[in-house]
C-alpha cells in the first residue's frame, strides 16, 4: 500500500508517494539521495541513522516515513552549502570525526544539544550522545569537540 507524504527536510518541501512500510532512513537515502544517515542495526540500538524529526533526535530507521508526513526532518546534511558548520569543524579540530557509520548520527545528536543547552556540562553531552555508538574509537575526542562549540560560541557572543 502506498501513501503520498509532504515532508520538509532540510528547508526543502519534498512531496513523494511511499510504500507505508518504508523506514525513514530509506527514504533519505534512496529517494531523496541523502546518503550522511547510515543503516547499522535497523534497531533503535546504535544511532547511524540518526536525524531529527520536529527538532526532536529519532533513530531513523525505526520510524516510518509515512510517520513524517506533515513534518520537518534534518540530516547531517543541513548545514552550510560549502564547507563545515562549526560543530563539524569542531570534531574536525578535536579528532571526534570518526568513521562515516557513527559520525553523522554523532554530529546531528550534538547539534541537537547545543541548540537546547549551550554550555552542556560532560554528564549532559554524555547523555545526549548515549543513543550514537562507536564500537571502535571512543568518545573522549567527541565530548571535547561538544565542549570547543560551546567555547567557541561563547566566545564570538563576547566579540
Ligand atoms: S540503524 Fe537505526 S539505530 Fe542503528
Ligand atoms: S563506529 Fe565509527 S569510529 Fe567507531
Amino acid at each position: 500500500m502506498k501513501a503520498p507524504i509532504r515532508v520538509e527536510v532540510n528547508g526543502k518541501v519534498e512531496n513523494e508517494t511511499v510504500e507505508a512500510a518504508t523506514p525513514l532512513v530509506d527514504f533519505l537515502r534512496h529517494r531523496l539521495g541523502l546518503t550522511g544517515a547510515h543503516v547499522g542495526c535497523r534497531s533503535a540500538s546504535c544511532g547511524a541513522c540518526t536525524v531529527l524529526l520536529e527538532d526532536r533526535v529519532v533513530k531513523s530507521c525505526c520510524v516510518l516515513a509515512a510517520e513524517a508526513d506533515g513534518c520537518s526532518v534534518r540530516t547531517v546534511e543541513n548545514g552550510p552549502d560549502n564547507g563545515l558548520d562549526d560543530v563539524q569543524q569542531a570534531f574536525v579540530d578535536c579528532q571526534g570525526m570518526q568513521c562515516g557509520f557513527c559520525t553523522p548520527g554523532m554530529v546531528v545528536s550534538v547539534r541537537a544539544l547545543l541548540d537546547r543547552n549551550p554550555n552542556p556540562t560532560r554528564d549532559q553531552a554524555r547523555h545526549a550522545i548515549a543513543g550514537n555508538l562507536c564500537r571502535c574509537t571512543g568518545y573522549t575526542n567527541i565530548l571535547n569537540a561538544i565542549d570547543t562549540v560551546a567555547q567557541r560560541r561563547r566566545n564570538s557572543l563576547m566579540d
